[in-house]
């Protein structure tokens, strides 16, 4: 990836497509991966520790935040066919090789756009919204995304997030805490956090 950041909108690196395998609630998924997308040698540590904590709603609508290529909505969306999930990724590429690894693992109930955060996301009935978010894109691009969240949540709806405990957990925490009605520590293992906070 160089020196270019995964978030960034439109990757200049040069392609380089690279499949990996990941065996995640007990099945196993394929996914084609890129450069200068997130964690492309293999499915995140923490982002797999928020696949397994994930309270998926049998129905209804579900939002991936921040999607890469696409590991958390495609395991949902596999999970639970009645779920309509939506997965949102800033970066170009991600969302290309995202759509890829839909199809790549026959899940059909996804619905995949590339925009900053909630800019394409007018929906505001998510009954779950899942997110590895941004934190190397710092505080002022994360804790906004964290309150608008809220706005797009149905009630009683829940957000996941997952979070290394070095890299600002407590304070993450403290900010969830000021804006949700309840924050839990769901999982944990590996260095990693995963918060549910309920609207
Ligand atoms: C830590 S990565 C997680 C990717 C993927 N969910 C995973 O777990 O492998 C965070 C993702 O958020 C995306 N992102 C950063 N800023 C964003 C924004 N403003 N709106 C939407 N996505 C954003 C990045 O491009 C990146 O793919």
């Amino acid at each position: 990836m160089g020196n270019e950041h995964y978030f960034t909108s439109q990757p200049t690196s040069k392609s380089a497509a690279h499949k990996i395998t990941a065996k995640l609630r007990g099945k196993e998924y394929q996914f084609i991966t890129e450069a200068g997308v997130f964690s492309r040698s293999r499915v995140d540590q923490g982002t797999r520790l928020l696949i397994e904590a994930l309270p998926l709603p049998p129905e209804g609508r579900m939002l991936d935040l921040g999607c890469g290529y696409g590991p958390v909505g495609i395991v949902a969306a596999k999970e639970e066919p009645n779920l309509e999930v939506v997965m949102v990724d800033i970066n170009q590429r991600a969302v290309e090789v995202a759509a890829i690894n839909a199809r790549l693992n026959g899940a059909a109930n996804i619905d995949i756009r590339q925009g900053d955060g909630f800019s394409v996301v007018p929906e505001k009935d998510f009954a779950l919204i899942a997110s590895n978010p941004p934190i190397r894109a710092g505080k002022q691009v994360v804790y906004p995304l964290m309150a608008a969240a809220k706005e797009h949540l149905a009630p009683g709806g829940l957000l996941c997030v997952v979070i290394r405990t070095k890299q600002g957990a407590r304070s993450l925490e403290k900010h969830l805490a000021s804006i949700y009605s309840r924050v839990e520590t769901i999982a944990k293992g590996g260095g990693y956090r995963v918060f549910a906070a309920t609207v």
